[in-house]
């Protein structure tokens, strides 16, 4: 677990870690206002009024959106949460960070593509389900060398462009994959038909992201032509019988981005172990240490580089890494 979303970390550590490792470099807003709360014992005091989990900075930042913190300097920043809140503390009281990032489809669609169809696909920890939808988007796969390969969804060019750098040799699809079924778990399921829902993932962008808000506009746009099921729950309690709704003939594909760094190691643990039970294929892109025994088996990552950073992601199947990602898709550095 990260130290900023450690319940654990004091408060001003974790929004000194925040401003540090995941800020910087991602958003100049997001690193002055971690930093600022870092050094202000009366603002750290009004945070450590919310129980330990609902203090994380990228909630506290996201409901301070929401509500209409315009992105700047701290002083106006604190100033306007003085100001605020109430209105902030509910609303992390009655969220969580549940950033739904479609771009991540780019990174998934490769090895997706490469499975003997058709394919039964099921995300864990799918948030709103803009992930469950990855043959209804257009890719642009760029190469160092200059190379770009276009897909689109099968009935034309979608409004929703994914752009990805891939690095090494990807298995580029020709074609995109065969999905007949689709179904999500998630513990409190985004629903894209509600305008507070969209609200807020809107929020969880942050504030630098604009190719990011954009994508999330579009991608709800596609979404809401066609109702995907979420079921809610714990992914562990509830993936055997999702797995055993999947039609028959199809390989089931179990997959999840950004999710198990959730889950205590115990828990994490269970869902490995699911995964090697069950017959399906599982597809993780996960933070390099999460997945259970994925770190151990890339053995030495490749040093980070401007286009896969430190931060990368792993993406393995069936347990054994296959590429490594960067945590939002703009790359994909498939290994081997
Ligand atoms: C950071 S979001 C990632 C969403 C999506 N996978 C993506 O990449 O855009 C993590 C999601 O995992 C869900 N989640 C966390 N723990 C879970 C659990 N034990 N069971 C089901 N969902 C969980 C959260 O509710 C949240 O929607």
């Amino acid at each position: 677990m990260r130290a900023s979303t450690d319940p654990g970390v004091a408060t001003a550590e974790r929004y000194r870690a925040f401003a540090e490792v995941e800020a910087r470099g991602m958003s100049a807003c997001y690193e002055r206002w971690a930093a600022g709360v870092a050094a202000d014992p009366e603002i750290v005091t009004l945070i450590n009024l919310l129980p330990p989990v609902k203090r994380q900075p990228n909630l506290v930042f996201s409901a301070a959106r929401l509500h209409g913190a315009v992105a700047g300097e701290y002083p106006a920043f604190v100033a306007w949460l003085r100001a605020h809140w109430a209105l902030v503390a509910a609303t992390c009281l009655t969220h969580a960070t549940q950033t739904n990032e479609a771009g991540r489809c780019a990174v998934l669609l490769p090895a997706l593509a490469a499975l003997a169809g058709p394919l039964a696909i099921i995300e864990v920890g799918a948030s709103a389900g803009l992930c469950l939808r990855p043959d209804r988007y257009s890719y642009r796969y760029r190469s160092a060398d200059g190379g770009e390969r276009m897909l689109h969804p099968a009935d034309g060019p979608s409004p929703v462009l994914l752009d990805c750098a891939v690095i090494g040799p990807v298995p580029l699809p020709e074609r995109m994959p065969q999905i007949v079924w689709r179904a999500g778990i998630d513990l409190h399921p985004l629903d894209v038909h509600s305008d507070a829902d969209v609200a807020w993932l809107e929020a969880l962008i942050w504030p630098e992201h604009d190719d990011r808000r954009a994508r999330l506009r579009a991608a709800v746009a596609v979404a809401r032509q066609e109702t995907v099921e979420i079921v809610p729950g714990d992914l562990n309690g509830q993936i055997e019988a999702l797995v055993a709704r999947a039609p028959a003939g199809a390989t089931v594909v179990v997959f999840h981005t950004a999710v198990l760094a959730y889950l205590n190691a115990a828990d994490r643990d269970r869902f490995a172990a699911q995964m090697t039970r069950l017959p399906v294929r599982w597809l993780s892109n996960e933070g390099q240490s999460v997945v259970p025994g994925v770190l151990e088996r890339l053995g030495e990552a490749p040093a980070p580089s401007h286009s896969t950073p430190a931060s990368a992601f792993i993406l393995a199947l069936d347990g054994e890494p296959i590429a490594l990602t960067q945590p939002h898709g703009r790359s994909l550095h498939w290994l081997g």
